[in-house]
Formats: structure tokens, C-alpha cells, sequence
């Protein structure tokens, strides 16, 4: 399946022609599948062929199940693909999305030009859910083999180009509109993720951030000397064992009214994880390189905000840094001064992720006094064991911000659990020898982790979503194929669209 598709909206066609793809509804009483009066129209020259396919395979419209009708007799399609859509009742507004995803899947990889008629029976497919199936198709179609240099021949040329048949074609095209960057925003985070970290650096890391300012973002870099200037201790100590160079990106949208003060969006951006001199075995170390994914997910967060003209002042900030073993890389039991003046006792040079966020979000709250803070970070293995691959952990000192980030997640299917932050989990990590330690334990690693982070926010209005469980190694889904979900795009995009757009 080619890299991604074109997307074109038109009026519903008068006669089948070329690879088509048609939706049919499962009955609500069960039996033969339902088709919306205008696919009937155009299956009509066919005479019965629908109708005795579906009976010899048993097509009844369920939920991921399809039809194939080979060069119909009597119209000039090539292929016709009926696709079920399950019972039009049950519908509910995230389903539209992975029907493009199934779509998408269920298409022949030579496929050039495909068409598909959104017209069902019982369902209110109008504009919206069009430019959702949209999404989804393009989701679906992603993948990333940029470091293939045999492509399957059907792969080798262009994108195909899908069209869309709805009576309300133009609507559509807006509602679409809307959505496109956002689709950009999770492939590029997808993209980001995905890439070995001999090649994104965090220097490239940062270059990359940088073309963000061709959407109106502003983009600064922080090198070393400034990081050391601000008195990053917490940062700097982790990319200490590493000949890469630490850097913290800062990408501002100002789209909404000057004055209003800025959400802040934070990722942990650690393009490498080894461990450190806490060194990780060596099965799986590979997927270190996705370590970055919070970071990630922020570059296409702005770019979702900044292309579709977001109202809003929002701030992205990531912190790049490559954790490795070495001469000069911190030890077990070094103690670090972050700019909080805060000082850390390094048990586990393993547990570096925090010690990014304690700084960027200190940083953040200082510099920006944003209206509340998220921050996104592969942060602990123990989250897979709390929750799994399909719940990311969620932490916060404000309920309203905590509400509004769990309905984001129902609303757009990339869920989030809330997990406790209390005094006694935060008691774990104190330190002998210092303010606080960077490890709380054997138990509720993701709590104690949590806790931590929160020694850095002050007040501020925070949540915490440790996506070490989502955003990377993700199960195959209707949307998703690829290694890298691009997870919190999507989320933190309809949070914002929710509640902080003036
Ligand atoms: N990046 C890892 C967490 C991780 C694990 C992400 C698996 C994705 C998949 C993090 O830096 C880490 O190493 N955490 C340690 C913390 C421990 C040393 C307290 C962990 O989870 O084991
Ligand atoms: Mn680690
Ligand atoms: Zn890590």
C-alpha cells in the first residue's frame, strides 16, 4: 500500500465505473445486507448479481465484513467492493473514522484510482463523518519504508487517488480541510518516531521542529551553553554519556487573542534510551529509538494547531537528549541541581525521562505561566503492566483538566486512564542525600515516576500521560499499521478544539 492518498470529494456518480467501493448496513432484524437507494440505482444494471454474491458468501453488512463483485456485467467497473458497515444504528462518530481505516485496508495495493460512495441507509453520513473516513484512509495508508530500497512494484509509483462520492460534496471538502493538517501533524509524529536515532539526533530532531515555521509557528532552539546558562542540571545530565548535543525546542502559535495566556505542551524527546550507565539488556533495546514519541507527538500537535489556523496561544516545548553510557555519563549516585534548584540524587541512570520533563516543565512554567501543562513521555515500562497497550496512564493535580483530557479520549478512541498521585507516593522519593531521588521503588513505578514530575509544576494546572504503553510497538488497528501510533495528536488536538479555542 502506497505512503499515502489523495483525497478529492465529488457529487455522487450516475454509473459504477473503475475499482468502486459501495457500503451496505446490517439489517436491524438480521438477513440480507442493506443498501442506500442510490448504491441499489447503481447496481440496478447489474440485475441480480448483488444479491446472489451476498447470499453464496453469506454477506449480511457486518461490522469488517466485504463483498467482491468482479467486472460487473452491465456497468463499467472493474471491481466493485461492497464494504459492511454493521448495524447504521450503532454508528458513533469515531466509527466513521476506522470505517476509512478498514476501507483502506481492504482495497487491492494496485489500486490507482478508487472511488468509494458514501451513501448508506439508516446513517447519517453527512460532511463531517466523509472527512473522517478521509482521515482514516489516510491514517491506514501510511507506512514508513523509506529505508526499503526494494519496493514492490506496485508500491514503486504514485499515491492513488481516492475519490469520495457525497451529495454534499463541498461540505465535505471543508470539513476535510479542517482535518488534513491534523493528519499531517500525526504522520509527521509517526515519521519522527519511526526514524533510527543515527539519524534523528537531537539536533535533527530540532531541524525538523524548525520547518514548523512555515505553518506561522515560531520556533527557538536552546543549545548546550543556553540549557547551562538556564541551570539545567536535571537535562544536561542525561545527554552527559552522549557525543550528541542536548537540545530544547520551544515552538510558539499565537492564534488566539494576545494577552490570553498559553497552554503548554511538553515532550520528553530522548531519541535514544541505552539506559545509560544503568545499562538496559541488550532483547528489545531497539525500540529505544522511539523514546522520543512525547516529543514527537508535541512537533505534530503544532503542526495540527498552526495548519488548521487554531485559535489559540500554544506552546510546545521538548526536551532532546540521547542517553548513553560512557566516560563522562552520569553515575548511580551523582546528584544533579535542576533549575528549580531542586537537587537529585541519581539512583538509575535508566530513569532519565523525568529528569528531561523536571526541567522543560519547570522551564515552561517560569517562562510562559501557561494556563495548564501537558506533558507526554515514554516514561515507564510499569505502565504496560498497569494498562496495557490501549489506555495511556494519566496523572493530575486538576480534575477539570483530567475531565476534559478522558473525554477528549472517548471522543477520538485514543484513551487515557487516571492513575492516583498522593503525598504518601510522593514520600518514595525522597532522597538521603538530596531533595528527592529519580527512582521511588519496586512498586508503582508509574506512580512514584509521576510524583516526581510533580515536584516541578508548582501550581500550574498539569496532567502527565505516560504513552510508553501507546505510542510505540502498537498493536495493528483499523488506522494504524505502522510501529509508531503517532498517539496524542489526535487527542490533545480535539482537547484543545473542545475547550481552548476562543
Ligand atoms: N524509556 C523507558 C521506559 C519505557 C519502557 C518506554 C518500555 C517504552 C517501553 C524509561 O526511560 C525507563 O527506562 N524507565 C525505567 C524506570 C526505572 C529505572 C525506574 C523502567 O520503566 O524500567
Ligand atoms: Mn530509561
Ligand atoms: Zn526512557
Amino acid at each position: 500500500m502506497a505512503d499515502t492518498v489523495k483525497i478529492n470529494f465529488a457529487k455522487l456518480p450516475s454509473s459504477l465505473d473503475g475499482l468502486i467501493v459501495l457500503l451496505a448496513a446490517e439489517s436491524p432484524g438480521g438477513g440480507s445486507a442493506v443498501l442506500a437507494p442510490s448504491v441499489e440505482a447503481l447496481l440496478e444494471p447489474a440485475g441480480d448479481l448483488f444479491a446472489r454474491a451476498a447470499a453464496a458468501d453469506r454477506f449480511e453488512g457486518k461490522s469488517g465484513s466485504s463483498l467482491e463483485l468482479l467486472a460487473p456485467t452491465g456497468t463499467s467497473a472493474t471491481r466493485v467492493i461492497v464494504i459492511g458497515i454493521g448495524k447504521a444504528a450503532d454508528l458513533k462518530a469515531q466509527d466513521w473514522l476506522k470505517l476509512g481505516g478498514t476501507i483502506m485496508g481492504k482495497l487491492p495495493s494496485s489500486a490507482k484510482e478508487i472511488g468509494i460512495v458514501l451513501d448508506v441507509e439508516g446513517a447519517d453520513l453527512n460532511a463531517e463523518a466523509a472527512a473522517e473516513i478521509a482521515l482514516g484512509l489516510r491514517l491506514r495508508a501510511y507506512s514508513f519504508d523509506r529505508y526499503k530500497t526494494k519496493k514492490k512494484p506496485d508500491e514503486a509509483t504514485a499515491k492513488p487517488k481516492v475519490t469520495l462520492y457525497i451529495e454534499e460534496d463541498s461540505a465535505a471538502k471543508r470539513a476535510w480541510k479542517k482535518r488534513e493538517g491534523m493528519g499531517e501533524g500525526v504522520i509527521l509524529a509517526r515519521d519522527l518516531v519511526n526514524e533510527p536515532a543515527n539519524v534523528l539526533t537531537p539536533t535533527e530532531f530540532a531541524k525538523r521542529a524548525g520547518e514548523l515555521s512555515k505553518l506561522g509557528v515560531d520556533v527557538e532552539v536552546l543549545g548546550e551553553k543556553d540549557l547551562k546558562k538556564l541551570g539545567m542540571g536535571a537535562l544536561l545530565g542525561v545527554g552527559q554519556g552522549s557525543e550528541q548535543e542536548t537540545r530544547v525546542v520551544v515552538m510558539r502559535w499565537n492564534g488566539g487573542k494576545s494577552g490570553i495566556a498559553p497552554v503548554a505542551f511538553v515532550g520528553k524527546g530522548v531519541v535514544f534510551d541505552t539506559g545509560g550507565i544503568s545499562i538496559k539488556q541488550a532483547a528489545g533495546m531497539e525500540d529505544m529509538k522511539g523514546d522520543m514519541a512525547g516529543a514527537a507527538c508535541v512537533v505534530g500537535l503544532m503542526h495540527a494547531l498552526a495548519s488548521r489556523k487554531a485559535k489559540v496561544n500554544a506552546i510546545g516545548l521538548i526536551g532532546l537528549v540521547e542517553n548513553m553510557p560512557d566516560g563522562n555519563a552520569q553515575r548511580p549516585g551523582d546528584i544533579v541541581t535542576s533549575m528549580s534548584g531542586q537537587t537529585i540524587e541519581i539512583i538509575n541512570t535508566d530513569a532519565e525521562g523525568r529528569l528531561v520533563l523536571a526541567d522543560v516543565l519547570w522551564y515552561a512554567k517560569e517562562r510562559f505561566k501557561p494556563q495548564f501543562m501537558v506533558d507526554l513521555a515514554t516514561l515507564t515500562g510499569a505502565i504496560l503492566v498497569a494498562l496495557g497497550t490501549e489506555n495511556a496512564g494519566l496523572f493530575s493535580n486538576d480534575d477539570t483538566l483530567a475531565a476534559r483530557i478522558y473525554e477528549a479520549g472517548l471522543e477520538t478512541g485514543e484513551k487515557v486512564w487516571r492513575l492516583p498521585l498522593s503525598s504518601e507516593y510522593d514520600k518514595l522519593v525522597d532522597s538521603k542525600f538530596a531533595d528527592m531521588k529519580n527512582t521511588g521503588g519496586r512498586f508503582g513505578g508509574s506512580i512514584t515516576a509521576a510524583q516526581f514530575i510533580q515536584r516541578f509544576v508548582g501550581d500550574v494546572p498539569w496532567a502527565h500521560l505516560d504513552i510508553a504503553g501507546t505510542a510505540i510497538s502498537s498493536p495493528p488497528s483499523e488506522i494504524n499499521r505502522s510501529w509508531a501510533a503517532g498517539w496524542g495528536v489526535r487527542l490533545l488536538d480535539q482537547m484543545v478544539a473542545n475547550h481552548y479555542e476562543v
